[in-house]
């Protein structure tokens, strides 16, 4: 049985005082069947991680550099993550690939990267609307996992967490229904079935794109569906905590 794991992308919103107060609020809180991790922006990662002393929450970032060290201005290596008490990263997350025109190849660089230094990478994947109307998702799907496959092998997936995320259902409050989701889960699981069924079946498959405390449940209860990473919601605690709640 895989565990759920329920992941809060707060993007680039909060405060130092928002991140302790949730953090606090958060923390003093057990989740016996779940894991929860929180992606607060780069400046106050040392404070969550300082804040979030008692394992039963874990801290990531939202974005790292392709590359180990060097003149890189403003871009922050996996290593550096690490040294901070970093566990997890997000890679390719829709908003970077479409502002910051990453490639699949950057996205598999910045994978590596991820997994060579010790981060558990979470790896963004999702359609746009036009690429869902023109029955184009599976095989959008297929070429962003497809060139990480290629470019890192198997064997750096054996830590890494999976995120379906359509961009059509991103902050829009457009949830994907759970049986979309649940479709374009298996295919994924499918697709690392087709190299190694162990590693399929240990994988965890996030779903994010507007879940909320009253539309959870629904989508947690899926088979392929093994927690969520949550934008929005996540930002408030209680709403937080709820999702959480609905994954346990
Ligand atoms: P929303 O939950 O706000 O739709 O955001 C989803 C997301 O992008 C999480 O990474």
């Amino acid at each position: 049985m895989r565990r759920m794991l329920v992941a809060g992308n707060w993007k680039m919103q909060g405060s130092m005082h928002s991140t302790r107060e949730w953090i606090d609020r958060v923390k003093v809180t057990s989740s016996p069947s779940c894991d929860r991790v929180v992606f607060p922006p780069f400046p106050y990662l040392g404070a969550a991680v300082e804040a979030a002393t008692t394992g039963e929450l874990a801290v990531g970032a939202q974005d790292l550099s392709e590359h180990a060290e060097g003149a890189y201005t403003g871009e922050v290596a996996a290593s550096m993550l690490r040294d901070m008490g970093a566990e997890y990263v997000l890679v390719g997350h829709s908003e970077r690939r479409q502002y910051h025109a990453e490639s699949d190849a950057v996205v598999a660089a910045k994978f590596l990267a991820a997994v060579s230094a010790g981060l558990q990478p979470v790896l963004c994947l999702g359609e746009t609307l036009e690429e869902r109307e023109a029955g184009k998702t599976e095989e959008v799907i297929q070429r962003q996992l497809g060139t990480v496959l290629e470019q890192c092998g198997l064997s750096a997936f054996t830590a890494a967490i999976i995120a379906y995320e359509p961009i059509w259902a991103i902050g829009t409050g457009h949830t994907a229904r759970p049986d979309q989701a649940q479709q374009i889960h298996a295919f994924i699981r499918s697709q690392l079935a087709g190299r190694d069924a162990k590693l399929a079946r240990m994988t965890r498959l996030l779903y994010g794109g507007s879940v909320k405390p009253d539309n959870a449940a629904e989508l947690f209860s899926e088979a392929d569906i093994d927690g969520g990473l949550v934008g929005g919601a996540s930002l408030q605690a209680a709403d937080f905590l709820a999702i959480c709640a609905a994954a346990c």
